[in-house]
């Protein structure tokens, strides 16, 4: 996405969101994970509460003036996950949001999608964000082949063709997302008609991983 989005003359300004809270950011602190079920299973209980963390905010998330920002949500425990429904609910996001800030959102998951996207609109729009555009990206594979791939990636930290017998698709993203991560920058005609005839500012953007923003150099009325 940063790449089209540059590919039209626009600034774009990754910005990932950090997971610092003491309570869970050890279990993730290395990869493969030394506990897989048991690591991801403790995330269900403060995932069904809604529950918000310790997380870290880049500067530039602070400092830009954006005209656009893309965030990137991936699912945990069929919603949000924590780091960025912290992020959302931030002090920070809501100066950012404020005063119709444009924002567009994707979400990355395993199958469950609609509910973390949701998520991401109503607490922008709630914030004063004026919304754009969404989409969302699923792994490979059906319902179970695409847990056992994830779990044998999460445990193994690579990509193997069986896991308990069974064959598995790689754990990643199905082949087409990347030609549709770029269909979605380069923006349907009608929701992103302010940026898109816009081409020839200089704007700023986007992280495929948690958030992206970009903005004009100048500052202009949003
Ligand atoms: C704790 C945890 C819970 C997850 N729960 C779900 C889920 O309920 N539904 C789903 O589709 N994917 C789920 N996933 C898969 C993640 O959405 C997937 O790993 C992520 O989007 C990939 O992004 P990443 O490369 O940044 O990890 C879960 C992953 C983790 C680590």
């Amino acid at each position: 996405m940063a790449s089209v989005f540059e590919a039209r003359g626009w600034e774009v300004q990754r910005a990932a969101i950090e997971f610092i809270d003491p309570r869970y950011v050890e279990r993730f602190s290395r990869f493969p994970l030394k506990h897989r079920y048991l690591d991801v299973f403790r995330m269900f209980v403060p995932q069904m509460l809604r529950a918000t963390g310790e997380i870290r905010i880049p500067s530039e998330v602070e400092n830009g003036d954006y005209d656009l920002v893309c965030i990137g949500s991936p699912t945990w425990w069929l919603t949000t996950c924590m780091p960025i429904r912290s992020f959302l609910k931030s002090a920070i996001a809501a100066r950012l949001f404020d005063g119709g800030r444009h924002v567009a959102a994707f979400v990355v998951c395993r199958r469950y999608w609609r509910n973390n996207i949701e998520t991401v609109q109503r607490l922008t729009t709630e914030r004063g964000a004026a919304w754009l555009d969404r989409t969302h990206f699923v792994f490979a594979g059906d319902q179970v082949h695409s847990f056992l791939s994830l779990v044998s990636y999460l445990g193994t930290g690579e990509n193997r063709e069986r896991y308990l017998g069974v064959k598995i698709p790689p754990s990643n993203l199905k082949p087409n997302s990347d030609n549709e991560a770029r269909a979605f920058a380069g923006g349907s005609p009608i929701a992103w008609s302010p940026f898109v005839s816009e081409s020839s500012r200089t704007r700023r953007g986007s992280s495929p991983t948690t958030l992206g923003c970009r903005g004009r150099t100048s500052r202009t009325p949003r």
